[in-house]
């Protein structure tokens, strides 16, 4: 992943001002020193959705999404950070920096721009050779499946000619390099030293990335020639466990919040034929935790429309394990008689394939397991009943967890207390071999690790605010607040990012924004809504924060000085000093007391 120098990012922040980039998005109306806006990320009949052109953020108070303007970028173009600052420097026409140009070339000279280059040469090649006359078994072949022109335009499909290097030669004379050449993976070297076409005789099926750039392709024999499919090795820009076949047209189908996963090329084409455009596919790959980040951009759900033979049913289980710990949904469906989704809408058209009834995915997976165990032998029951609580346990959303239980145990015969009962005794064990582990690593620091609540609070958390709200104050508050005092380690973290960054905001939201500073969702939230606030008495606000602090210090210090006390006294130790101090911490706290009255 590219990284841009400050410098570069600095100046591109102050170019692409975020009224202005939000507004070519999203129509903003003037509200005092803001700017309004229904908000783009979720249904709302009156605007929630805030922008600073002062601060230079934006702020939903509706779905509590907010950022800078490359977080508005990439939520609206579900791009990662970096993507969002070319996207960006593309429209403030600022040239990517030369580190940054040195980065994509390797040492032999090929650089990414002209690895796309080639492709998008090749893409508009092979389409345009499915429409000549070497091209016409091919179309024929695509028409007799149902297909029809537009929806071949739409994929941009094309056909490789039964030629053993004329992509080749024609690429030379537009002066690709023979790097270029075979970096892209369009083309071989043969063992004598010659070059030929990796695509003979085949029906080209671009794969687009979901900037909609080509990146590689499928390539189908007509025949019965083998492989049946031939792809675009793995390349620098073509990385299979990244990608999925639909997806530049998908992302724009995500009103259904689910996408179809379905094996095959054609089954894409055949479902967007029929006009069901949520639907993707993986690459003749396995599907993996890279298709997972990728799809969470976009949808909250995932169903997957695999083969009913024990190829698909294995592929199915493996993605529903791969699925039930994350955030997606998962649901399976599988089709009658064996028909494939390409197959299926051929034939019964889009309204009885959108009628069929997915299954819930962990009831799949339960079912599935339970085949692969003799039910009615009590130890073999035993094991089933381990490898799905070993699953249940890795959900952290507790509903969703009890209702796997109940599943479970609506599917054993069991009631759920009793089965709520075996997994309790499964994860203490657990636990008993976990918590060895966790002492071991614990830190010095024991108020922290514990994620409180979700929204940051106490007189810490005023404080930030304060800090962040009111430079006068910033730098008592920098010598008052300690690491100890924080009771929420995502808090902390951003307090510490804060100082690191000496309070410059927009910095601080890069580094929100591209990872490197990890905080949970709520905390974001927080911090983003606290731009948009004031504070209406900042003296009264240190002054009690503090006193609250200062208080749940002492309180912390007294708690231990006993505890120590105890001890030692416990081993016949001398206490007469501790003791003193206890006694000085005790009274301070009765003074401030005191002083309430
Ligand atoms: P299918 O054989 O189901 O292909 O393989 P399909 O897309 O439905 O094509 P038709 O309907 O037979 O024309 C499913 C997917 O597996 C990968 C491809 O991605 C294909 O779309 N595959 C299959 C390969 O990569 N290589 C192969 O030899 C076969
Ligand atoms: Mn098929």
């Amino acid at each position: 992943m590219p990284i841009y120098p400050d410098r570069f990012i600095d100046e591109l922040r102050l170019r692409a001002d975020i009224v202005d980039v939000i507004s070519s998005y999203v129509p903003l109306t003037k509200a005092g020193a803001n700017y309004k806006a229904l908000c783009p990320f979720h249904r709302e009949k009156t605007p929630s959705f805030i922008v600073s052109p002062e601060k230079q953020i934006f702020h939903c108070f509706g779905c509590g999404k907010g950022g800078n303007v490359f977080g508005f970028v990439m939520e609206y173009e579900k791009v990662s950070f970096p993507e969002a600052v070319e996207l960006l420097a593309r429209k403030y026409n600022m040239p990517l920096p030369e580190s940054q140009r040195q980065k994509t070339t390797t040492k032999e000279g090929v650089s990414l721009k002209n690895l796309y280059a080639i492709n998008s040469f090749a893409v508009n090649f092979y389409h345009k050779n499915l429409f000549s006359k070497q091209g016409r078994v091919a179309l024929e072949y695509l028409l007799s499946r149902g297909l029809d022109i537009e929806v071949i335009k739409r994929f941009k499909l094309g056909y490789a000619r039964d030629e053993w290097d004329e992509f080749c030669s024609l690429a030379r004379e537009k002066k690709a390099s023979d790097k270029l050449l075979l970096e892209s993976g369009l083309v071989v070297a043969s063992e004598k030293g010659g070059f030929y076409d990796r695509f003979r005789n085949r029906i080209m099926f671009p794969v687009f990335d979901n900037q909609s750039r080509v990146v590689g392709f499928g390539g189908r024999s007509l025949g019965e020639e083998q492989p049946k499919y031939l792809n675009t090795p793995d390349t620098r820009i073509f990385k299979k466990s990244n990608l999925l076949y639909g997806l530049n047209l998908a992302r724009h189908h995500t009103d259904e919040g689910y996408f179809f996963l379905v094996e095959g090329y054609m089954d894409v084409i055949g479902l967007n034929r029929c006009g069901i455009g949520n639907v993707v596919a993986c690459l003749g790959t396995a599907f993996g935790e890279g298709h997972i980040r990728l799809l969470s951009r976009y949808v909250r759900r995932l169903v997957l429309v695999f083969d009913p033979d024990e190829a698909g049913i294995n592929a199915a289980v493996r993605a529903v394990r791969l699925l039930l710990p994350t955030p997606l949904s998962v649901q399976v469906l599988f089709l009658p008689e064996g028909m494939d989704p390409d197959e299926y809408v051929g034939s019964y058209g889009r309204d009885a394939f959108l009628a069929l009834e997915p299954v819930d995915g962990f009831e799949f997976l339960m079912e599935t397991i339970s085949k692969e165990y003799d039910m009615s032998d009590l130890k073999q029951k035993s094991l089933f009943f381990k490898e799905l609580f070993e699953l249940i346990s890795a959900i952290e959303n507790s509903i969703i967890q009890t209702g796997y239980l109940s599943a479970l145990a609506g599917f054993a015969g069991l009631k759920d207390y009793e089965l709520a009962r075996e997994f309790r005794s499964f994860q203490a064990q657990r636990r008993d071999n976990a918590s060895l582990r966790r002492r071991v690593r614990a830190s010095g620091n024991t108020n922290i690790g514990l994620r409180q609540g979700l929204r940051p609070k106490g007189p810490e958390a005023e404080l930030v605010k304060l800090a962040l709200l009111c430079p006068e104050y910033r730098g008592q508050i920098k010598d008052l607040l300690m690491p100890t005092d924080f009771e929420d380690a995502d808090l902390l973290e951003l307090w510490q990012s804060i100082l690191d960054a000496n309070f410059d905001i927009g910095r601080l939201q890069i580094g929100l924004q591209n990872g490197e500073i990890s905080v949970r969702p709520e905390i974001l939230s927080w911090f983003n809504e606290i731009l948009f606030s004031e504070v209406a008495d900042p003296e009264e606000m240190i002054y009690t924060s503090s006193k609250v602090l200062l208080d749940k210090r002492n309180a912390r210090k007294i708690k231990i000085l006993k505890e120590v006390i105890r001890d030692r006294s416990k081993r016949g130790e001398d206490t007469s000093e501790l003791l003193r101090e206890l006694d000085a911490l005790l009274k301070k706290r009765r003074d401030r007391i005191g002083q309430n009255i």
